[in-house]
């Protein structure tokens, strides 16, 4: 079975980050939500994968290369405007030839893996087969109504009054009756060629369209709030290592990772916490549900529930809290006062707050 994985898009829930690095990139427990991806698809034994770029595509390839170092092949198609979820499934076709394929949207965090429903549909093959997960307000999303034998009733996309609290995943499988459904259908209101259209046309047309509720943890990771929630629950099953320096003043406590190169100095680090390589903490301390990148500079400084991305610099600020620090951007003491603070600031960015 091949994989396209989707990582076109603008990602405008995600400003400013969107303005400088694809959503796909964003790190979740240092690692960007794309190789979350390819480790979910390499576990269901797929080795092709298609991946859609947009304008990012130059940092997405510079990631993923060749897919040699995941075990996989990878092939890039260009979309050059994001016309939709089912235009990705046309553009891909010459990838795609006529094999089963799974569509994986490349900002979607599956922790438990795909392994149960990848099994499912290979032994079924329905036309296509569908995750589902109940959320408190479906109308954000795809929306299935779904019978007692998870027979697919009908799907539609970001419905005002959803039938239903079934939001779809943005994990599908297909074979390829699935081309004549996106030849079948138009753009909708938003100019998009929806993938839940072409799923509602197989519906009507009679083929079988199966769902199965997604019992692990899923988030489609397009704004900070789901970002930091799934890095929190992602954290919650670190396993501490101690690769860099801990100095004889420091103390960790609980789940802790420091990465080689990294050093901690009359610090307290109160996992789950990973720490990047070539990182160093100095005087500071970091509370749970933090993951820190590669070559950041944490010094006299306390956060938690945050991700700072890599060579970020957290200076003389106390109370950093659910919040997601770009890359090479800079938070720093400006005045006497000490206060808590929430940044969400983008890539490059120096905010000043009062210490
Ligand atoms: O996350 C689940 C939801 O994903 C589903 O419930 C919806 O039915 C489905 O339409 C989709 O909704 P979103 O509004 O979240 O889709 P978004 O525009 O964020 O695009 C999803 C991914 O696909 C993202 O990684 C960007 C990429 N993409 C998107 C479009 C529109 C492309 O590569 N090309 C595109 O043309």
């Amino acid at each position: 079975m091949k994989a396209l994985v989707l990582s076109g898009g603008r990602g405008t829930r995600l400003r400013p980050f969107s303005y400088s690095m694809p959503k796909q990139l964003i790190p979740v427990a240092n690692q960007p939500v794309l190789e979350h991806v390819l480790d979910n698809l390499r576990a269901i034994g797929v080795e092709e994968v298609g991946v859609i770029v947009g304008d990012w595509a130059p940092q997405i390839r510079s990631l993923l290369g060749d897919g040699g170092r995941y075990g996989m092949r990878i092939t890039y198609i260009p979309q050059d405007e994001p016309r939709g979820l089912a235009d990705c499934v046309a553009i891909a076709r010459d990838f795609l030839g006529d094999d089963d394929f799974v569509m994986y949207l490349g900002d979607n965090m599956l922790l438990q893996g795909v392994r149960e429903i990848a099994e499912a549909f290979r032994a079924r093959r329905p036309a296509a087969q569908v995750l589902v997960h109940k959320v408190a307000d479906p109308r954000a999303f795809g929306v299935a109504e779904v019978d007692a034998e998870g027979r697919v009733l009908a799907v539609e996309e970001k419905p005002q009054e959803p039938r239903s609290d079934l939001a779809l995943i943005g994990v599908y499988f297909f074979t390829p009756a699935v081309h004549q459904a996106v030849a079948g259908i138009r753009p909708s209101a938003r100019g998009e060629l929806e993938i839940t259209d072409a799923i509602a046309w197989l519906v009507e047309h009679g083929a079988r369209v199966e769902a199965t509720e997604y019992g692990g943890y899923w988030r489609d990771t397009g704004c900070v709030e789901d970002v930091l929630d799934c890095n929190r629950e992602l954290l919650d099953s670190l396993t501490g290592r101690t690769d860099g320096m801990v100095d004889a003043a420091s103390e960790l406590v609980g789940e802790v990772v420091v990465e080689a190169g990294a050093r901690v100095i009359r610090s307290r680090i109160e996992g789950p916490v990973v720490v990047g390589a070539g990182t160093v903490i100095e005087d500071s301390h970091v509370d749970p549900h933090t993951a820190i990148g590669r070559d950041c500079r944490i010094s006299d400084a306390t956060l938690g529930y945050s991700i700072a991305l890599d060579g970020a610099t957290v200076r003389q600020v106390r109370g950093i809290h659910g919040s997601l620090i770009g890359r090479a951007a800079v938070v720093s003491a400006a005045g006497e006062e000490l206060g808590r603070h929430r940044v969400v600031v983008g890539d490059h960015t120096t905010v000043e707050v009062a210490a």
